[in-house]
């Protein structure tokens, strides 16, 4: 989704603009674009339609050179991907990038429109350009007219500014959509996400909901919305851990995938004791307010939401606790029945998925117990709004289909499950068996992992294939979700996935030797049940693919068997998503798609 990066400094801005760019591909774009404040103050503008380094070669032929710049990669909601709709967006001697949504677009246009003012393109964004040339008109003071801008938009931005007139200032505002600022020594620096920055600092002001700022070379100086100056506390920036260098890895969604027994490794230590866990990481009355919780509500997206759905088994079976999980699009818009005492978990990887958001923001006059963000970002809007906060250490997810947040959020999950029970004074023995089921964890996925070749060969399967169904049962119901959801996001074979009971009330009718059906076969209670739906789609002349326990006795057909090791039920689910990703990889790289940034979908998806 889009992406922001801005720079003042005493050198030439526009290559750690271009380098932020890149940082940022991964979120997904279709077009990007510099503005630069020349020697002589006044703006260029390159801007290039596809990826950066289309924009890259623009630049060699018309080179923009300054010291003050800002950048945007744009993913297309008003008016289609094109040159003349990338920003930055011009206005009598001002640039302007945006994130976001302006919602009253049309009315400013329309008004904009009437005091003269040229569209050229059919970008919300361009308005907010305008709109700003013509406040500065009425007030020729820089600052003043951005407030008065801002007072007058409606919806989300993150948005960043120059202007010939100050060519040493850079001016920047948040409000629904992420935006940090970076300090350097002699330059200072924006962008919204702290991965675009990482090359030339790691110290990071985190701006809140209707912060604004004016950047130079020597800091920065910050206002909140009732334009009372503010002070943001600078961070650390925590991630350093995992690289962001693909390495020997072909594609981040593989080196991703193997991250994964390092990045689960992390998440555990520090909030597992010796036989049971640690809650003292949720803060000081964490254990009481734990203990009160009688109810509880998940809401996530996307792949997240499928970790929510395992774990609503998990929480129902061990701690017996009603446990309801809805994606956030729908939550965040209807009226919720909450009952007494609880409480509410948000999952997100990023923490900055709109929906996601406004659901904890919907949730705060809800009547929740309390809040809990389960994120992989510290510095998130999430984690920062949310009452208590569980940080998974997968480290940054650059592959847009999720991987490692999703094996790491399940494992914050069964913390949670244990947490749960343990401090009920229940079942010391369960949470001692989850402990240790947690621990092996690392090892285990290190022996799935060794199953690549075999999986590779599998992939080869889907070479002509356009649909696929994926079939599991209980908990590993929601993991065969997530595994049609790779599959869908990255080789674009439009996949189903079904629990097992259910593909005798309709998708039968489309088993035939076209359709492949990859089903989730770990050895416990249902598997038997589960065998009986592989028989009918045998009977029925599909093509099954089985991931099944090493123990149990021929699932699949002949050759289409891939056994992994026995393990704790409880901790199956995670171990059954490893193949699943390997599978999807493989099929994609059979498909020959952009495994890690798969066309029209955005990592981070920071608009509704
Ligand atoms: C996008 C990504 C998915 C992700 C979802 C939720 O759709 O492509 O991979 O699962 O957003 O993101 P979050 O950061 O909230 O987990």
């Amino acid at each position: 989704m889009c992406g922001i990066v801005g720079v003042v400094a005493q050198r030439n801005v526009t290559p750690i603009l271009l380098e932020g760019l890149r940082r940022l591909e991964y979120r997904g774009y279709d077009s990007a674009g510099v503005a630069v404040l020349a020697d002589d103050n006044h703006l260029q503008r390159v801007r290039a339609v596809g990826k950066v380094v289309e924009l890259e070669r623009t630049l060699e032929a018309t080179p923009a050179v300054g010291c003050l710049g800002i950048a945007h990669t744009r993913w297309a909601t008003h008016g289609k991907p094109a040159e003349h709709n990338a920003h930055p967006h011009v206005s009598d001697g001002l640039a302007i990038v945006h994130n976001g949504i302006i919602e009253n677009h049309s009315p400013l246009r329309r008004k904009l429109t009437d005091l003269g003012y040229v569209f050229t393109s059919e970008t919300d964004t361009e308005v907010v350009a305008h709109l700003m040339a013509w406040h500065y008109r009425q007030t020729p003071d820089l600052l003043t007219a951005f407030r008065n801008t801002l007072a007058e938009l409606q919806g989300a931005y993150a948005l960043a500014m120059v202007h010939e007139d100050e060519p040493q200032n850079l001016y920047c505002a948040r409000m629904g959509s992420p935006l940090v600022i970076g300090e350097g020594s002699g330059e200072s620096y924006i962008a919204s996400d702290p991965l675009a920055l990482l090359q030339v600092t790691d110290r990071f002001r985190y701006l809140d909901e209707g912060d604004h700022a004016r950047l130079t070379v020597d800091g920065c100086t910050l206002w909140d919305r009732q334009h009372s100056p503010v002070e943001r506390p600078v961070k650390r920036y925590q991630h350093a851990a995992l690289s962001l260098d693909k390495g020997e890895y072909r594609h981040y969604m593989l080196k991703e995938i193997f991250e994964q027994p390092e990045a689960i490794g992390n998440t555990l230590s520090g909030i597992l004791g010796d036989n049971h866990v640690l809650t003292a990481i949720l803060g000081p009355d964490a254990e009481s307010r734990l203990a009160s919780v009688d109810n509880i509500h998940i809401v996530a997206c996307g792949t997240s939401y499928h970790a929510g759905l395992v774990a609503r088994y998990w929480i129902e079976s061990q701690v017996g606790l009603p446990c309801q999980v809805e994606v956030a699009s729908e939550y965040r818009y209807r009226t919720v029945a909450v009952p007494a005492n609880t409480l509410l978990i948000t999952l997100s990887q990023s923490g900055e998925t709109a929906d996601t958001l406004a659901a904890l923001r919907f949730a705060k006059d809800q009547g929740y117990l309390a809040t809990l963000a389960i994120c992989n970002v510290a510095g998130s809007s999430l984690v920062r709004e949310a009452d208590w906060r569980l940080l998974t250490q997968a480290g940054p997810e650059i592959g847009v289909a999720s991987t490692k947040a999703f094996t790491t959020q399940l494992v914050a999950l069964l913390w949670l499950t244990s947490a749960l029970l343990q401090v009920r004074g229940r079942a010391a023995d369960q949470v001692a068996a989850n402990v240790a089921a947690l621990r092996q964890l690392p090892a285990l996925i290190d022996q799935v992992l060794a199953l690549e070749p075999a999986i590779a060969a599998l992939a080869e399967r889907f070479a002509n294939k356009h649909h696929a169904l994926f079939l599991g049962r209980g908990p590993h119901y929601p993991i065969a979700m997530e595994g049609a959801l790779k599959l869908k996001e990255i080789s674009y074979i439009h996949a189903e996935a079904y629990a097992a009971g259910e593909l005798k009330h309709g998708p039968l009718a489309l088993v035939d030797e076209n359709m492949p059906v990859v089903s989730v076969a770990p050895s416990d209670s249902l598997l038997e049940k589960l065998k009986s739906n592989l028989e009918e789609v045998r009977a029925r002349g599909g093509q099954l693919i089985t991931f099944a326990c090493e123990t149990v006795e021929q699932p699949g057909a002949d050759g289409d068997t891939i056994r992994l090791p026995q393990v704790d039920d409880i901790i199956s689910p995670i171990l059954y998503t490893i193949p699943l990703q390997l599978l999807s990889y493989h099929v994609a790289l059979v498909k020959g798609t952009d495994v890690d940034k798969p066309r029209n979908l955005a990592k981070s998806v920071t608009v509704e």
